[in-house]
């Protein structure tokens, strides 16, 4: 290398901290805050400093916990919500201990605080954003009118598994419709401003939890730096550009590095390629697990290497307040690196405020829980998240033809298992069941038999149920799992209805009454078997609070269903992992012959040679995107503006969409594109657009989407992210498995 650039390589070396600086803050920070950090970082001993960066989990008498909170070893409290003993371990950290700094208060909370909005998957099956930020909106204001302010969400883990539990917790498969919804619920939680009803987001778990092999949770995942970068990376460079204000490691190894002591993402890619300046705390025990991992000998090693990836604030492992000054001491880390921690979480401290406003007023706390106006935006998220996946002509439900209605079921009547996982502030007396609706709004026409005490318990007989449905107009039965049964480290390899679930639908299609089952569920079960034995079914990922009164309105008509799937919906287990947005490899599928078709002495090679199964193809049930109406959408007319596009130009395709039915309904219009040939194989199809058009019954309607170019870029053989020219297709669908494509080129820029 010559002279000249030595010089100027160490040139930029000397000058990248004040360069760094000068990038704009991605949380919103400004020099007087900066400044403000400046001064209090200088009056802070090592020890202190070392404090702010140690979370614990609290409960019990503060008095456990008041010696080190006036020490200044404690930055961060999470599992206390109660806002009378929030208000004293504030107290004694701002009027007890030398500095003053406030606590940051975490909780999770994941779809609502007291009042429980559907959990995340069924809130990313009403893809509308505008309704999620209106309940994380609400979320914060229940849950900082108590003094939280911190939340652990939203969780952004591509999901493609099934079987992994804590695919309830998230957005489902896709990253375009994850990377919106997160943006929502940033902008939910933290507000249009910040101020005291503000709760700081933390965008989770990066990076690629989601991915763990056999679905199973905690379990390694092997995701290549591109397919990181293509899929399981996006949403979180969304929120960071949507202000996130702080983000959690996962706990899974990826190719082998533990999120929580991986430089490549924490360093290259979280704080030098996004620039973010927020909060990164561990997720809970992560930098302890590292030892488990086999990634650190001990509590110090792995303290040491998490502080030297930039992780922050330790949840739970306590090695940063038992370590960390002896790892000074050694060398091992600088303080300067414990120096810039602190930065970061003071910053979010000021920003939210804290310094100014550390109480909250607990009489004022009261009057906000369970407001009328959340329990009424709760409902209509309930109405919004769930899809109608078949239905024969029976729903919506006459109320004035309907005389006695017969419910059954272990989710007809499960106040606590409606609200879904991780939901710990939901208290379930609040919660209006789909019995209790169907009861108050039909008083003395509801008979109800359970059926099934739980999903798993097993009956051979139902004669009870039998009877009671002989003497109903229609059978309405209410199917599902419970909460329990998924979320974090809730994994199963079985995902048919459990018990005999689908032996009740069963007993009650051979009374020959109509029967409509409703799914109550926190992922997509496999209920190929149960769509034969009722005419109608209504899937509602776990609904919250105000599920009950949300499945009556549907179930009858006042509300028209309009949810789409956020994921797949597999015929079986054994197709999992199965997603539309897969490469089409070299042999695709295209109906190859079947079990059920397969002649004696079959030859070798009669059977086809694609990439399916013998038994149940490569169909799933359902795909991505998919839901009905008790009306019909006609997509007429579709037409792109230009047939070639430069790579900076702007999409805009039209087309009509008519209400062909007979009561309105709302439509989500999907657009899909396909990257025909790459330097690298691309997806059979891609998410760009999406958007929800309500229509009057025989409204038609011409409609226009725009779609950057640039938003077809994605990280190439190369490894750079950019748009390669060439040969399109685009669809303008209600689902991601119909319409017919449009093409279209993009030209290489001269
Ligand atoms: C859990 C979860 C994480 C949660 C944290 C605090 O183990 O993985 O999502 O926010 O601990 O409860």
């Amino acid at each position: 290398m010559n002279h000249t650039r030595t010089l100027i390589l160490a040139l930029m070396i000397a000058l990248l901290p004040a360069c760094s600086q000068q990038r704009p803050s991605t949380v919103g920070s400004d020099a007087a805050i900066e400044k403000r950090i400046d001064q209090l970082l200088a009056r802070m001993t090592l020890s202190e400093k070392i404090g702010q960066m140690n979370q614990v989990s609290v409960g019990g008498d503060i008095s456990h916990y008041a010696e080190a909170l006036r020490k200044g070893q404690i930055g961060s409290i999470l599992n206390e919500v109660d806002p009378v003993k929030l208000n004293e371990y504030q107290r004694i950290c701002v009027e007890e201990s030398r500095l003053g700094i406030p606590l940051l208060v975490g909780r999770d909370v994941i779809h609502g605080f007291h009042t429980i909005f559907p959990i995340p998957l069924g809130l990313a099956a009403t893809f509308d954003p505008a309704l999620v930020e209106e309940g994380a909106r609400i979320a914060s204001l229940e849950a900082t009118a108590q003094g939280v302010r911190w939340t652990f969400s939203p969780m952004l883990d591509i999901a493609r598994d099934p079987r992994w539990g804590r695919m309830a917790e998230g957005s489902g498969e896709d990253p375009w419709l994850d990377a919106r919804m997160a943006e929502a619920m940033v902008r939910g939680y933290q507000g249009p401003v910040l101020d005291t009803t503000s709760m700081a987001a933390c965008i989770k778990h990066f990076v690629g939890y989601g991915a763990a092999e056999g679905g199973r949770d905690y379990n390694s995942t092997f995701l290549t730096e591109r397919q990181l970068r293509n899929v399981y990376l996006p949403p979180f460079e969304a929120a960071v550009k949507a202000g996130a204000m702080t983000l959690m490691t996962s706990f899974n190894d990826n190719d082998g590095v533990p999120s929580t002591g991986n430089a490549f993402i924490l360093q290259d890619v979280l704080r030098g390629e996004w620039g973010f300046d927020g909060l990164v705390v561990t997720d809970w025990n992560s930098m302890g697990e590292m030892i488990a991992h086999g990634f650190g000998v001990d509590r110090k090693d792995v303290a040491c290497k998490a502080a030297n990836v930039g992780v922050d604030m330790d949840m739970m492992t306590f090695g940063f307040i038992s370590h960390l000054e002896e790892l000074v001491a050694s060398g091992c880390v600088k303080e300067s690196v414990i120096d810039e921690a602190v930065r970061r979480i003071l910053r979010v401290k000021i920003l939210l405020g804290l310094f100014e406003h550390p109480y909250v007023d607990v009489e004022a706390a009261a009057a906000v829980q369970y407001a009328p106006a959340h329990l009424d935006a709760a409902r209509k998220a309930a109405e919004a998240s769930a899809i109608l996946l078949k239905n024969d002509g029976v729903l919506p439900l006459r109320a004035d033809k309907v005389r006695t209605i017969l419910v059954t079921g272990p989710m007809a009547d499960a106040p606590h298992d409606q609200l879904g996982t991780w939901s710990f502030d939901g208290q379930k007396d609040h919660t209006v069941t789909p019995l209790k609706a169907l009861q108050e709004r039909f008083p003395g026409k509801v008979i109800y038999v359970q059926g099934l005490r739980n999903s798993r318990e097993v009956r051979t007989r139902f004669d009870d149920v039998v009877a009671a449905a002989r003497r109903a107009d229609v059978v309405l039965a209410f199917l599902g799992e419970e909460a329990i049964l998924s979320g974090e480290a809730h994994c199963l390899a079985d995902l048919n209805l459990m018990g005999s679930q689908s032996e009740l639908l069963a007993a009650l299609k051979a009374t020959g009454k109509p029967v409509v089952a409703t799914v109550m569920a926190g992922r997509p079960l496999t209920i190929e078997r149960d769509l034969s034995n009722c005419r109608a079914l209504l899937y509602a990922f776990h609904p919250g609070t105000m599920g009950g009164p949300a499945l009556a309105n549907l179930l009858f008509g006042d509300v028209n269903p309009s949810g789409k799937t956020p994921v797949t919906f597999l015929r079986t287990v054994g197709q999992a992992p199965l997603y539309y947005a897969h490469n089409r490899t070299g042999r695709p599928y295209n109906g190859e012959m079947l079990l059920s078709e397969i002649g004696a002495e079959a030859g070798q090679t009669s059977l086809g040679n694609t990439s399916y199964y013998l038994d149940y193809g490569a169909y799933p049930l359902f795909p991505f995107g998919y839901g009905l109406s008790y009306t019909t959408f006609r997509y007429s007319d579709i037409a792109l503006d230009r047939e070639v596009y430069a790579e900076d130009g702007t999409i805009d395709v039209s087309f009509t969409l008519t209400n062909t039915g007979e009561c309105d309904g709302t439509e989500t219009v999907q657009v899909y594109v396909r990257d025909l040939v790459g330097s690298v194989t691309r997806p059979v199809k891609e998410l760009k657009a999406f958007e929800r058009v309500a229509l009057k019954a025989g409204e038609s309607r011409r409609l226009n989407v725009r779609i950057p170019v640039a938003d077809l870029a994605f990280y190439g053989l190369d490894g750079v992210k950019k748009v390669e020219p060439g040969d399109f297709q685009l669809w303008v669908a209600a689902d991601s498995a119909s319409g017919e494509p449009l093409s279209f080129q993009v030209e290489k820029k001269e």
